[in-house]
């Protein structure tokens, strides 16, 4: 079942026409529906069915406290990677025991704050984390519970900027000095060993480079043990893609996925914990935007929308596709148009699309793009000082504003004139 449908004529979120959202809160604005956000996160854990689990949702692709809150709700733990991302995820519900802290450069402060609230694990991506942890967990009297990331060198993802589990990435341990790490945390006072981490990628669309991934990561958890260290989670990242209506290969689904982990990790004895992001929240969000101008150009027309860039970044970083459709559907007298598709921003990057088919479009229609609920919001920023594009969650027929959209004063009051004299 769609939760962003036409009807009538009428784009729609669940229940609620497109159009009343922008006129309540104005555009460019990120609208979720939580009906789909809940669907993604059950199809996702169902498909483990049987398995001892944990789902932590992956912070960092949609990060409002809403979308963390519904998840937390469903059962979800969190995935994060900063010191705002912990706090976002405990105000927003998730239990500190279902946290797990990423990232290759947390600082001590973090650590600090994590182990405060008892997450449960701190996912070391070198010796020299692992170090700084265990001096952070000693001040404070504690054990800090660790799993390595280890890199297992395969070769996934979409995109070159989002393929971490190559040897040349800055991510995790290299594969050849992941026992002596292990043996080097195991004669440290502050730290517990748990398990063993992995995240080989994004936007995977592929179950192979998953399956390589468990079966080397198989072999090294059964050398641990031999080497007398308590393995009891694996934790194997995210990154199961999502399809962006670009016709390119459809990433399998989670049940596909669900049944690989389950016959590849019988067995071994462990907790699986998964990060999964985009594949719960890509296509629960669209970036609804209005057209600004029709600009006739000498060999093409564009389409200058009132969304940019700063707004979605991932057409310009990635050369990301993302579908896009016309709120109100034309009518069958509309003619094809063909449009460079591009925001106001004065960049050539700002551009979310050349050459797209599209109905012909006219200054003031509104339109969508599409699977824009992962890395949409949580990567926009202010540049061109456009104010932070706010967000909106449908549920049934009801709407709320999940995140204001700032006024300039708003932006300006954190920025000083230094008064030299
Ligand atoms: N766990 C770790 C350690 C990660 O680094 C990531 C994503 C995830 C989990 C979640 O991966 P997912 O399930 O969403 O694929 N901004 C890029 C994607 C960057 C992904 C970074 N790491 C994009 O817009 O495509």
């Amino acid at each position: 079942m769609r939760h962003f449908d036409h009807h009538a004529g009428v784009l729609h979120a669940e229940g609620v026409p497109l159009p009343e959202i922008a006129r309540a809160v104005g555009t460019p604005v990120y609208v979720y529906s939580s009906a789909t956000l809940e669907r993604h996160y059950r199809v996702f854990a169902d498909s483990f069915e049987g398995l001892d689990t944990l789902v932590a949702y992956s912070v960092k692709a949609n990060s409002n406290i809403a979308v963390l809150a519904l998840l937390a709700k469903l059962g979800a733990g969190a995935d994060v990677v900063s010191g705002g991302e912990l706090a976002r995820a405990l105000i927003a519900g998730v239990p500190a025991d279902k946290i797990v802290f990423s990232g290759v450069g947390k600082t001590r402060r973090e650590m600090g704050d994590a182990l405060r609230a008892g997450i449960r694990v701190f996912n070391v991506e070198s010796l020299a984390e692992l170090e700084a942890l265990n001096d952070v967990a000693v001040s404070m009297d504690m054990r800090a519970p660790v799993a390595f990331r280890v890199n297992p060198d395969v070769t996934a993802g979409g995109h070159e900027k989002i393929s971490t589990g190559k040897k040349e990435n800055k991510f995790g341990i290299a594969w050849s000095q992941a026992e002596a790490a292990y043996a080097r945390a195991s004669e440290l006072p502050g730290i517990e060993i748990v398990g063993v981490d992995v995240h080989i990628g994004s936007q995977i669309d592929d179950l192979a480079p998953f399956a390589a991934a468990i079966e080397k990561v198989g072999g090294l958890i059964a050398r641990l043990r031999a080497q007398g260290h308590t393995i009891r989670s694996f934790d194997i990242g995210g990154g199961l893609g999502i399809p962006y209506g670009d016709n390119n290969r459809t990433p399998p689904p989670p049940s596909e996925y669900g049944a690989l982990v389950k016959r590849l990790t019988a067995g071994l004895d462990v907790q699986m914990i998964f990060e999964p992001g985009r594949m719960i929240a890509g296509n629960s969000g669209v970036l609804l935007s209005e057209v600004l101008y029709v600009k006739r150009g000498e060999d093409r027309d564009f389409l200058i929308i009132d969304a940019a860039m700063n707004d979605l970044l991932r057409p310009a970083l990635y050369d990301a596709f993302h579908d896009m459709e016309a709120v109100v559907a034309p009518g069958s007298a509309a003619a094809d148009a063909s449009y460079d598709v591009v925001g106001p921003i004065c960049e050539s990057g700002d551009t979310f699309a050349k050459a797209r088919d599209m109905p012909e479009m006219r200054a003031g229609d509104l339109l969508v793009l599409h699977s824009a609920g992962a890395y949409g919001a949580a990567q926009s920023s202010q540049y061109n000082t456009r104010p932070l594009v706010p967000e909106v969650m449908v549920r049934g027929d009801r709407f709320e504003v999940i995140r204001e959209r700032p006024s300039v004063a708003e932006i300006l009051r954190s920025e000083r004139i230094p008064d030299w004299d």
